[in-house]
């Protein structure tokens, strides 16, 4: 399928033709423009000019996750669709706020979430159970007041929606709007949501039971029985409500959007439509198609990009373990060792809270800085896809978050896999089992650290699997471009979301928003 923007190219380039020909045509016969050909010319362009208007006409309103992995995608993903002309509100709590100054061109909502002002972790589900509780009633009378004020030239189409804030499903339903749910992790985790049942007096070690996953060595049963394990380990209050919940959304949407690449999660996609009626879209990587804009919610070093500039190409380690992970004291100092040891420069990001309630500038000890000198460059915060953009860059020890996982192999970055928790997990078995660019570290300790840098960077054992992440980018790159499954998809997305609520009659609108 062409692309909307190459469409709108087509329609001028025939738009200047036809007027050429008309002009020709008026000059040797004056009633020559009662011609069925011409006039069919001029309807099919009146009808993509329509379509064009339309699109301008159509808002956007996203519900962000306020998380660091989640804003990113979420962000862009706006950033994508309004390239593609809709125009964006982007509503998000008032906890973790982001800062949106990079984004002049969306309109932005904070919205009342009745959190206490500090929250010590957010890998707590006690606070995605209070978001979707408390910022029901604020989205609903923010988007009402929308409704109300709708200019006919600036219509809102649905609603999209992190799938973690459930709730906006509900707003969308009760609002008669469509609801498009966005999957910011791999679509591989969306089958644990829904094979999940409802909490009943069984609770889920029944489910893990019914699984019969043993023996089954097939892709799917390997990731069921990863994401499995990583449920049964976690056992946080709200954790099994928040999947059903997630579920019972994801049922309703209008259609579901994953940041992922069709060949990559394959048969997990497959199963993820025989599960669920909606459309799904695969137009990730998302920050591929996105320019690089920053929404983090932390301040950026940049100096370690000039740092980055200085070094020989591939042969920097670069490691960040996300937002949200954090280690002991012990395991920064296994850390700081094996990256001493390894010989290999490294770019070593250490967030505020990375060690649990400790100053980890603190904790290094101070024959670290001296034994690595100017070899190593630790940051608080780095402008991630930039630095796995940079050349010097030939490894990332990652946590196997999605974002990094994606951001990664984008580049052609094979990875280091320490994953902590959650869908980490599953990317792990995705980098080192599946697409075969990545190896695990099983343990925190020096020696290992050490060697498994090694393997992954200069050793002949980890040849093949650099080629494997140049190949594995090679193909992101073709999905990107036209006739790609993910330029494809992006277009049909936009098809579909001009399919909502398609005229001023409003066939498909909120005809009762007011009475309700
Ligand atoms: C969380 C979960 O932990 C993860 O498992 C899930 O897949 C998404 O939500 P997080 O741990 O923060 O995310 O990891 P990740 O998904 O990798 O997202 C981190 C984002 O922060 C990435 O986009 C990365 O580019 C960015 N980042 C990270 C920076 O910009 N600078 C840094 O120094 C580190």
């Amino acid at each position: 399928m062409v692309s909307l923007t190459a469409d709108w190219q087509i329609v001028k380039k025939i738009q200047n033709r036809n007027l050429l020909l008309c002009v020709l045509f008026l000059a040797m016969n004056p009633i020559s423009h009662l011609s069925p050909r011409l006039h069919f010319c001029s309807r099919t362009n009146r009808n993509k000019m329509e379509r064009q208007e339309q699109q301008k006409a159509s808002r956007l309103v996203f519900v962000l996750y306020p998380s660091q992995g989640h804003i990113n995608p979420m962000l862009q993903l706006a950033t994508i669709l309004h390239s593609k002309g809709f125009s964006i509100t982007i509503i998000h709590p008032k906890f973790n706020s982001p800062n949106l100054s990079n984004y002049p061109e969306f309109t932005c909502i904070p919205i009342s979430d009745n959190l206490p002002e500090s929250q010590d972790s957010f890998g707590d589900f006690g606070i995605v159970t209070a978001l979707n509780k408390n910022c029901e009633g604020p989205l609903t009378e923010c988007i009402q007041q929308m409704l109300k004020a709708e200019d006919p030239q600036d219509r809102l189409s649905c609603i999209v929606y992190d799938s973690v804030m459930h709730f906006s499903q509900s707003v969308a339903d009760y609002l008669k709007l469509p609801g498009i749910s966005v999957r910011t992790g791999p679509a591989a985790t969306m089958l644990a949501f829904a094979v999940c049942p409802r909490l009943d007096e069984q609770g889920y070690i029944s489910f893990l039971e019914s699984m019969s996953l043993d023996g089954k060595s097939d892709l799917l049963s390997l990731l069921l029985k990863e994401l499995a394990f990583s449920m049964k380990k976690f056992t946080a209050p709200g954790f099994l409500e928040l999947r059903a919940a997630v579920t019972d959304s994801v049922q309703r949407c209008s259609a579901l959007i994953f940041n992922t690449v069709d060949f990559i999660e394959q048969e997990a996609l497959t199963k993820v439509q025989e599960l669920f009626s909606a459309s799904a879209f695969t137009i990730g990587p998302f920050h591929k198609l996105a320019p690089t804009i920053s929404s983090s919610l932390l301040k950026e070093d940049s100096h370690c990009i000039s740092w980055l500039n200085k070094q020989a190409p591939k042969s920097v380690i670069y490691v960040s373990f996300g937002s949200v992970a954090s280690i002991d004291e012990k395991e920064l100092l296994e850390t700081a060792w094996g990256l001493a040891n390894c010989e290999q420069p490294f770019l070593w990001v250490v967030r505020p809270g990375l060690v649990r309630g400790s100053n980890c500038s603190e904790l290094l000890p101070i024959n670290f800085q001296d034994s690595v000198g100017e070899r190593g460059c630790i940051v608080e915060w780095a402008p991630q896809k930039e630095v796995l953009a940079n050349d010097a860059v030939g490894g990332f020890w990652s946590h196997c978050g999605w974002n990094s996982t994606l951001e990664s192999i984008s580049e052609g970055i094979p990875m280091l896999c320490r994953p902590f928790s959650g869908d980490q997990n599953v990317n792990r078995r995705y980098v080192c089992d599946v697409w075969n660019v990545g190896l695990e570290l099983e343990e925190l300790e020096r020696g290992k650290i050490e060697k498994a840098i090694k393997t992954l960077m200069v050793d002949t054992e980890g040849e093949e699997m650099r080629k494997k992440a140049t190949h594995l980018k090679e193909k992101v790159e073709l999905s990107l471009k036209e006739g790609g499954s993910c330029y494809n998809s992006l277009n049909d997305l936009a098809e579909k979301i001009l399919s909502f609520r398609p005229n001023e009659d409003g066939a498909s609108g909120p005809t009762s928003v007011f009475s309700c």
